[in-house]
Order: structure tokens, then sequence, then C-alpha cells
């Protein structure tokens, strides 16, 4: 693996999950792999599981880690090209990139949309940027319109708790009362695109994801027609796509309650945290049996640790 920016820098997705859960049972496998070895873990925006996963899985490999917070910590940074830098930024991308990858042998960034620019945010702007201008591999922390160490914890997870050999998953949206990135809702459906399960997207209408996302994945604007016999429930709230960045709908029947549960097949609750109770779930299910989100983000560290791993061996 040569760079993680999205599920599709996967070669062989069933071998991957199997060096995943491989890593699990011994973490420290390879722990000299990543011997002086330095990955730069850079944030624009806020994360608890990312970081401390991340950096979890860098140490497991014997690397070093630096983590910087890139907007209370950095120079401000400009992206754009020729631009006359008399405004608030301070140091251009091309140098900035430049120089993180004399210190780094791997760059991750975490770069949010701005929710507000349809057109900057899918051009990825940011990470794309790093891309470019960084003479090292880059991995994806969660990008304006990707998450891909969350899909694939995700598949991991899946891959570990399934009953049947092809499950029914259904990403279903729920109310919030901020307007959230794709990110997640992307990148958990291309994983399960690539995945051997049957799986559906919920959402009120209006709320089509990127239809080069979705592809041919069936859409049901019934969440509890969808849910039927459902082996996983995977929740995450998403703004509107079309009417871009706003929240139209905060409609708290769509709240994930044991009356949604009652008919999956003893499904499993999924989310990939952080998570408003009462607003996305009820308490009801997020406390109970049927809810695998701490297994879920457990799953991070193996995510991270196995992409780090694969990028690591084609360092050598
Ligand atoms: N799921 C996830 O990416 O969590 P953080 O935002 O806390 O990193």
């Amino acid at each position: 693996m040569k760079q993680y920016l999205d599920v599709t820098d996967i070669e062989n997705l069933p071998k991957l999950i199997d060096e995943a859960i491989a890593l699990k049972k011994n973490p420290f496998a390879f722990e000299t792999l990543g011997k002086h070895k330095t990955i730069g873990l850079l944030f624009f925006n806020s994360s608890l599981r990312t970081r401390l996963s991340t950096q979890k899985a860098a140490m497991q490999l014997g690397m070093h880690c630096m983590v910087m917070n890139f907007t209370s910590e950095a120079w401000t940074i400009e992206f754009e090209d020729g631009t006359v830098m008399d405004g608030g930024t301070s140091e251009h991308i091309k140098e900035a990139a430049a120089v993180v990858s004399q210190y780094c042998d791997i760059i991750a960034v975490r770069a949010f949309p701005t929710l507000t620019d349809k057109e900057k945010d899918q051009s990825e702007f940011v990470l794309n940027n790093f891309k470019k201008y960084a003479s090292v591999p880059i991995i994806n922390m969660e990008s304006a319109t990707a998450h891909p160490l969350q899909a694939l914890a995700d598949a991991i997870t899946i891959m570990e708790l399934k009953q049947t050999q092809k499950p029914k998953v259904v990403l279903s949206w729920a109310p919030h009362p901020k307007a959230l990135p794709h990110a997640v809702a992307n990148s958990f459906t291309k994983m399960m695109q690539k995945m051997d399960v049957d799986f559906v997207i919920t959402h009120p209408e209006g709320y089509e994801l990127d239809p080069e996302v979705t592809k041919k994945t069936p859409i049901m604007h019934n969440q509890k027609e969808a849910f039927k016999d459902a082996d996983f429930i995977y929740v995450k709230n998403w703004s509107n796509f079309k009417d871009y960045g706003k929240v139209l709908n905060q409609d708290k029947s769509w709240t994930i309650t044991n009356e949604q549960m009652s008919v999956t097949n003893n499904g499993k609750f999924m989310h990939c945290l952080p998570v408003r109770r009462n607003m996305i779930v009820a308490d009801e299910v997020l406390d109970s049996e049927q809810s695998i989100v701490i297994q879920q983000a457990n799953n991070r560290t193996f995510s991270a640790q196995v992409v780090l791993k694969n990028i690591l061996e084609e360092l050598e």
C-alpha cells in the first residue's frame, strides 16, 4: 500500500481484514517494523478515537509519533495557488508539506469539509494539496468526503461478529442538531459495496448521498421496512448533499429506539462515535447488548495498524 486516502486504495480487502484480526491477537508481532520511522498526525479538526488509536497503532509498530493541532498550534495554511498572502494565512501548503515530509516518513491528515463550498469540499482541497506537495505517503484521518480508517474498522467489526455468510447491513440516517459531513456515510457505503453483504441505505426523502458513491445500492425511505431482519444497523447523521450542508430535517421518529431494533434479526447497533444520546440513538439501545460501538472503536487501532504496517512494508 502506497497511501490510504480512500477505501479504493485497498487492493485485497479480505486479506487486509485477516491481517488486522491477526494484529489484534498479537499487536506487537511487528514491533520493530517502524523502528526509526516517524509519523506526523496533523489535525485541522477535533478528535478522540482517530488521534489516540492512530498513535497507539504507530507505537505498537515501534514508530515515533508527532501530533500537531493545525488550528491552534501551526501557522495558518494557504491552500490557493498564486494568492497574495496579505490576509490571515501565514504559510503556503507548498512549504508546509515539503517541510513536514523531511521530519516524517508518513503524514496523516484530518481536515473536515467546509459544508458551505461544495465544489471545494468535493475536490478534497486540503488532503489533495498534502498529497501534491508532500514527498511521503499520506493517510486520510477523515477528509471532506471520506473516512476510510473508520470504514476499515467497521468492516473488521462486521467480519468478527457476523453470524451468517451474507449478513444484512443497513445504513440509517438519524437526526442531529448540527450540519454534519458525509464522510463516514460515504466510506461506509463504499466499504459495504466491496463486501459480501446485503446492503441497504435508509434516509428521509431528500437526504440522498452523492449518487457517485451510492451507485446501485438500494435506498429506502421507510426506515422500519429497511430494518426488517437486519443483522447490523449502522447509524449516522449527514447534512443535506443536494441543498449542500443544510439541516432540513430533525425528525425524531428516525432516532433509533428499541421499537426500530425490534424488527431486526437481533441486529447489532453500530455508530462511529461520538454519538449524541437520545438524538441519534436512545439510551435503551446504546446501553443494550445489541450495541457494539465500543468494540467498533477498539478496532480503530487495528485498522490504523494494518494500514501503517502495509505502508511501512512498501517503504522498506
Ligand atoms: N469516529 C471518529 O473518527 O472519532 P473521532 O472524531 O473522535 O476521531
